[in-house]
């Protein structure tokens, strides 16, 4: 399996080269090949028919390829819950509070679309639509930046990251990633599925503690929510510990953030694979879909 993923990889390299480093992707990549890791023959079955034999690393990224697109307005609220709390003296999340009622987060946003994997009465392309939206977003609630309001998730704070003028939302999506598994020769790819693979092969977690994150499933906003709250623990205790305004961050503080990077995409890809693993168990695909409207082929089109 992972040797056709790769091979999968290269060639989709030799098409299609991805933008300059505009990550947030390289995490979501990762994220995704890493539970590909973990998967049953039957998840890769499973999603390989919901995405069409699409990369599941590109699938990944679909929402924040869609975001900015008026059709899919609604789903701008979906890629954080904006914790009003008070880092760095106190970290919490309040679903009443911080989860904005018309327009959903990540945390509603992931138990919504476990449901409509899972549902095999709706069309095929709308399962793999919401596929696409669970793969992206069990990366998003692992960052520590998007589960905090402050500063609009570090958006709006500004520091320095070797040299360069950025702010803490990116250090922590795109710049810490990129420095520590990026290959320099922008092959998101493959720099993603090597980082996987380095993941994969560090965790010596056994199949019974993947299966337990798959009960989840029972109560998938409960869970989602817990996440979420880890996620957030860390704007408290690393993100925002100290005031870093102005500060370069390519030394001593992204030293101190690579173990909590790692644990965090290592922790999204693992219950991911869960998910999915406990999915498609118990939720068949139907295989008389070859006339949906294929999801990629309608953005394409944009
Ligand atoms: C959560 O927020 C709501 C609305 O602001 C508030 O009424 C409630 O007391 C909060 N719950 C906790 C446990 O703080
Ligand atoms: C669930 O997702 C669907 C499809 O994206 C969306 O139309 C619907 O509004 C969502 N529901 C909630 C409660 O977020
Ligand atoms: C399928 O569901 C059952 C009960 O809901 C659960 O016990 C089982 O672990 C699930 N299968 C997998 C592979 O997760």
């Amino acid at each position: 399996m992972h040797s056709t993923i790769f091979a999968l990889c290269l060639s989709t390299i030799l098409s299609f080269l991805p933008p300059t480093a505009a990550w947030g992707s390289l995490g979501h990549r990762t994220v995704a090949y890493l539970a590909s890791t973990y998967f049953t023959p039957e998840s890769t079955r499973f999603t390989n028919r919901l995405l069409n034999g699409q990369d599941i690393s590109e699938a990944a990224l679909f929402p924040d390829k869609v975001r900015h697109m008026p059709q899919f307005a609604y789903s701008r609220g979906w890629h954080y819950i904006d914790a009003q709390d008070s880092p760095p003296q106190q970290c919490g999340i309040n679903m009443t509070r911080d989860c904005v009622i018309n327009t959903g987060c990540v945390v509603s946003a992931i138990a919504n679309h476990t449901g409509r994997v899972a549902d095999p009465s709706l069309p095929h392309y709308l399962r793999g639509q919401s596929l696409r939206f669970m793969l992206h977003f069990f990366g998003d609630v692992h960052q520590p930046l998007h589960t905090e309001a402050e500063d609009r998730g570090g958006n709006e704070y500004e520091v320095a990251f070797d040299g360069r003028r950025t702010n803490l939302h990116s250090v922590w999506d795109t710049l810490i990633p990129h420095k520590y598994a990026g290959t320099g020769h922008d092959d998101e790819f493959v720099a993603a599925w090597l980082w996987a693979q380095r993941l994969s092969g560090d965790d010596d977690v056994d199949d019974d503690e993947t299966r337990l994150e798959g009960e989840c499933l029972h109560d998938a906003a409960d869970c989602a929510l817990s996440w979420a709250r880890e996620a957030n623990s860390y704007v408290c205790s690393h993100v925002l510990a100290h005031d870093v305004h102005g500060q370069d961050l390519g030394g001593e503080y992204y030293q101190g953030a690579i173990p909590v990077v790692n644990e965090m995409v290592r922790k999204a890809g693992r219950r991911l694979a869960a998910w999915i693993n406990f999915i498609s168990a118990n939720y068949t695909t139907t295989t008389d879909d070859a006339g949906d409207l294929d999801v990629n082929h309608a953005i394409q089109i944009q």
